[in-house]
């Protein structure tokens, strides 16, 4: 791949899902990609980045999630064991084969979207609580700034944000306040949300889905 075409990609990647990539991850773009450009019938990244040009949308898509890291998997013994009690597994889980997977009748409540997070949230409707874990991470701080104000619009007053163990929202918006010895949870900071008008338009943006949180 030449370094056009990575740069390329690069801007793609951060506009249609917020992922910023250093300079030196080419090596991780390639890895990821050459299955999808072989998939594709396409002899070389350079050939991938030329259909990308095409705006190919379906494409588009397909290198978008190549690139996203997806890392939920319904869960292991190993991962329930991880401060789960007993009583709650059994209740809450079945057990298939040697995984565990959220009761059936639990998962009949949740509805699942596609949803980009660099998308507006208006329709979505309000809640009590947002798990937003392990994303922000590989966004500029612009964008961070950006998901946290509109995540804080969608949040009840009295709502809670949980974010992943290396996330923040220090020094990036005052939406939120962090919870006192609850590492990763955030609260409202009720007089400091914006309201939807002083934000500025996004791009219009492609959803992608999103995998739920753990
Ligand atoms: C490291 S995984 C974390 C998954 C899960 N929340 C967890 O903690 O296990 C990052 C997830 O963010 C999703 N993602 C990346 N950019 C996104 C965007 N712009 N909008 C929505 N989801 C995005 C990826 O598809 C991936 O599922």
């Amino acid at each position: 791949m030449t370094p056009l075409d990575y740069d390329y990609l690069r801007k793609l990647l951060k506009d249609r899902s917020g992922l910023m990539l250093s300079a030196e991850k080419q090596y991780l773009v390639e890895s990821r990609l050459s299955p999808l450009a072989r998939k594709a019938g396409l002899a070389s990244l350079g050939e991938l980045v030329a259909k990308l040009k095409s705006n190919d949308e379906r494409l588009i898509v397909d290198v978008v999630e190549a690139m996203t890291t997806n890392e939920s998997f319904l869960y292991s013994q190993f991962e329930v064991q991880r401060g789960l009690p007993i009583q709650m597994l059994v209740k809450y889980f079945a057990q298939i084969g040697d995984t565990w997977q959220i009761a059936p009748d639990i998962r009949a409540m949740a509805q699942f979207r596609p949803l980009n997070l660099l998308a507006d949230f208006v329709g979505l409707g309000r809640f009590d609580v947002i798990f937003c874990r392990n994303v922000l991470i590989y966004f500029d701080q612009e964008t961070k700034t950006g998901v946290l104000n509109r995540i804080g619009r969608q949040l009840e007053p009295d709502g809670y944000l949980v974010l992943g163990a290396a996330e923040t929202v220090v020094g990036l918006t005052d939406a939120f306040k962090p919870v006192a010895d609850k590492r990763g949870l955030y609260a409202p900071n009720k007089d400091k949300l914006k309201p939807a008008s002083a934000v500025t338009s996004f791009a219009a943006v492609r959803p992608f889905a999103v995998a739920g949180a753990r």
